[in-house]
């Protein structure tokens, strides 16, 4: 698939096989994201792996229950609300691989590890993958228990929950306002 046709035609995926993606596929996707560009070469990236879908499950309702608590008194113009609130609601979509992209603690981590995901969305994409960035996710990933329990450096960032499985439902997709030129001079 070439890089326009990948761009053009990739989608989030929120329905999986429960096919597990091997490690080899895993190891490719990694390898991909760090040929992204960043700033001064830093590469300010690091990355988690979580293959257990009863982890996920445990997470997702974590992550929940973190989320609702912190977004309570805010407006809820998508019905996050509800949503969350639904039990059998698995933000993960029940995937079996989560790729976290951590950012270090220098100024432009962020940049760095947004375009690392957006690499390896698209290689997935290439290779028969789907993909759902999950920012339901992110407060947990970003807490300090969270970190503490899996080993992370407490210095590290949460920027980038990445899903990953074998598509069993690809949707049409949203269609996409035209560029809005402010000044083109
Ligand atoms: C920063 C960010 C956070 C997102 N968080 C979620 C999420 O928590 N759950 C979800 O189902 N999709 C999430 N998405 C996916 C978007 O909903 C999706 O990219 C958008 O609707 C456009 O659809 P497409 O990716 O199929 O083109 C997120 C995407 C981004 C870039």
């Amino acid at each position: 698939m070439d890089l326009m046709k990948a761009l053009y035609t990739r989608r989030s995926i929120r329905k999986y096989k429960n096919d597990p993606v091997p490690k080899n596929m895993i190891e490719q996707l990694l390898e991909a994201a760090t040929m992204a560009p960043s700033a001064s070469n830093s590469q300010s990236w690091s990355f988690v792996v979580i293959q257990d879908v009863k982890l996920l499950k445990e997470y997702s309702d974590r992550a929940k229950a973190l989320f609702l608590s912190l977004t309570k008194d805010k407006p809820d113009p998508h019905n996050y609300l509800k949503i969350l609130s639904d039990p059998d609601f698995n933000i993960f979509y029940n995937a079996g691989t989560l790729i976290i992209i951590y950012g270090s603690d220098q100024l432009t981590a962020y940049g760095d590890c947004c375009l690392a995901a957006q690499n390896l969305m698209l290689a997935a994409h290439t290779m028969e993958l789907g993909t759902c960035w999950i920012g339901f996710s992110v407060a947990l990933l970003d807490q300090a228990d969270f970190k503490a329990e899996l080993g992370i450096p407490q210095n590290l960032t949460a920027v980038a929950p990445l899903i990953v499985g074998y598509p069993d439902f690809i949707p049409s997709g949203f269609s996409r306002n035209p560029a809005q030129v402010m000044i083109w001079k």
